[in-house]
């Protein structure tokens, strides 16, 4: 990504009528999620010590059974999701966000690096066995996806500025990218205190600069203060046919 910072692991339009509820709701799915690495984990990404990175998520997701809401970014701009071909949930936890697409039609590979997650992620799936999600224990670091190798790709709460080209990358022709994540603005809030970690205003759009913005929010301080969007950039955008 035009910014990356060095040595340093991912941390973890309006929407028409819905608006209102869509932010009245807001603020209690935001805590349901609750997923943000605590400041030794963020040790972990600045030093590159994955495997203690990944046993700080194993024990965050040991004491969770189940997988949270989907992101505000599906939700507000779920008009724009389309209901067949292939997505990708990247950094997926425990894949709240990887199920809702496949209950939505879409064949869903989720990667995360916590074993834990993957694992609770395969037994939510297998409850539903309408849906295709597979599931996988996967360093994205080292192993990001293939080039032209999905119709959707979901990143949420996960910032790794290195990676932002081969995302843009893995998206076929007319592929859609959702990105959700912590901006600085308001930063006292939910989310890394570590502002490497956080989105610099306007940064998605820098990052992936090459796609076409379909739809965006960064409301910062202007953002109601119950809908707690104030701390959080919702962006998706399209790969050119
Ligand atoms: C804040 S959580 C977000 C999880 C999920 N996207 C969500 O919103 O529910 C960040 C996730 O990134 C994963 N992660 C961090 N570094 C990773 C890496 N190098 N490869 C794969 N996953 C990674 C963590 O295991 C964790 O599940």
């Amino acid at each position: 990504m035009a910014s990356r910072r060095p040595a340093r692991r991912g941390s973890g339009s309006g929407s028409g009528t819905a608006r209102p509820e869509a932010e009245r709701i807001e603020p209690e799915r935001l805590r349901q999620r609750d997923q943000t690495p605590p400041s030794h984990q963020v040790a972990d990404i600045a030093t590159g010590d994955l495997d203690g990175l990944r046993r700080r998520w194993d024990e965050r997701y040991r004491g969770r059974a189940a997988a949270p809401e989907p992101a505000a970014v599906l939700r507000h701009f779920a008009h724009l999701v389309p209901t067949t071909g292939s997505a990708l949930d990247l950094a997926c936890g425990l894949g709240g966000n990887a199920l809702w697409l496949a209950e939505r039609g879409l064949e869903v590979c989720a990667w995360d690096l916590s074993a834990v997650a993957i694992e609770r992620l395969r037994a939510a799936a297998a409850e539903r066995p309408r849906i295709a999600v597979a599931a996988e224990v996967r360093d994205l670091i080292a192993h990001p996806p293939a080039p032209h190798s999905f119709d959707l790709i979901c990143v949420v709460r996960f910032l790794d500025r290195g990676l932002a080209p081969k995302i843009a990358a893995a998206l076929r022709p007319g592929g859609l990218l959702f990105y959700e994540t912590f901006t600085r603005e308001e930063a006292g809030g939910d989310g890394p205190s570590d502002p490497a970690f956080r989105l610099a205003p306007n940064e998605l759009l820098e990052l992936f600069g090459g796609l076409v913005v379909r739809g965006y929010r960064e409301e910062g301080r202007l953002a109601v203060p119950a809908s707690a969007l104030g701390n959080l950039a919702l962006m998706v955008a399209e790969k050119a046919l």
